[in-house]
């Protein structure tokens, strides 16, 4: 039986597939995140852990673990909260939950265009206000999204499931990407190829969906923002730090760009004071991967990972280095 430590609360079936295959979990239970000390504490001797991204795995907890840890298993597509090359140089394996969570966050990146462009939590909160409203020509007049394009930074599972839904509403659609894109999604969504500058400069829903990396740190700069349409929206649903969140309350002050759909925040959960009291600005808690299905399904796939490594077979979703 081997020690799998399981950093925060995540869905039973997750759970269940640890222990069918005869290995004890160990859960922490909250409340919160679990604190630093009690990881140090308790992922001494542990084979495996099943990471949350509230948890940094770096070289103390490899160390605090001990040589007994193989893998860990994060609960999340996004993975800047472990150190990876540390994680490699230790023998340890890393792997990652991608597929199963990129119609969800696909969605909530959709669901920000339409809240941003059509003024949806603007409305929302007159409404629920109690101030007086009516029916009238100009009141709270949005923007379409029909025959506009969108700019997809990062095109891959995730970008392309937006692209397909943007391609629906009638956008059209460009995209940067490091590597290749799938070229069969690429050709039937008529989807176009251009460098980053010209993505931002042209666009009129520019939408983030790459990883968080030192080269992606404030790739969404004020000098990058100076560039966008005065007409655009900017989204995020990757990771909070590739926008320089103090510059887009700048940009956003100054009218440089029209508004923003913001799940993820530089200093997450904390956010940007400037950003609170603006209707042009939609927030919203980290919400990308945040259904039943979905969490479920996440939980599954770090399971089933961690389950196979441990039995000295390959994971199905392995990180590179
Ligand atoms: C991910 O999978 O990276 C999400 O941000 C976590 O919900």
């Amino acid at each position: 039986m081997a020690r799998v430590l399981v950093t925060g609360r995540i869905p039973q079936p997750g759970i269940d597939l640890l222990e069918q295959a005869g290995h004890e979990a160990i859960v922490w239970a909250g409340p919160g995140p679990m604190p630093r000390g009690e990881l140090l504490r308790c992922v001494e001797g542990a084979s495996a852990v099943v990471s949350l991204i509230s948890e940094r795995i770096d070289a103390e907890v490899l160390t605090a673990a001990g040589p007994s840890l193989r893998v860990v298993s994060n609960v999340a597509v996004g993975y800047n909260n472990i150190d990876v090359p540390a994680c490699s140089a230790a023998g340890v394996v890393v792997t990652n939950t991608p597929g199963v969570l990129t119609d969800a966050t696909a969605d909530i990146a959709m669901a920000l265009i339409l809240m941003v462009t059509r003024r949806l939590a603007e409305g929302e909160r007159l409404v629920r206000s109690g101030r007086p409203w009516g029916w009238s020509m100009f009141t709270m007049l949005g923007t379409d999204i029909r025959g506009r394009q969108l700019g997809v930074v990062g095109m891959g599972q995730i970008g392309t499931a937006l692209a397909r839904r943007a391609r629906a509403f009638g956008m059209s659609v460009v995209y940067s990407n490091r590597g290749e894109a799938d070229p069969a999604a690429v050709s039937e969504l008529g989807a176009r190829r251009v460098e980053m500058d010209e993505l931002f400069a042209t666009s009129d829903v520019v939408s983030l969906h790459c990883p968080y990396t030192a080269e992606t740190l404030h790739l969404v700069s004020a000098a990058r923002l100076q560039t966008m349409k005065q007409t655009a929206y900017l989204i995020n649903t990757s990771r909070g730090p590739v926008v320089d969140e103090a510059a887009l309350v700048d940009a956003l002050a100054s009218g440089v760009i029209s508004g923003v759909g913001l799940d993820v925040f530089e200093h997450e959960p904390e956010v940007h004071p400037g950003l609170l009291d603006r209707d042009d600005v939609v927030l919203l808690p980290h919400l990308g991967s945040a259904t039943v299905e979905t969490r479920t399904g996440m939980a599954v796939l770090a399971a089933r990972n961690t389950v196979a490594v441990l039995a000295g077979q390959p994971p199905l979703t392995a990180v590179r280095a």
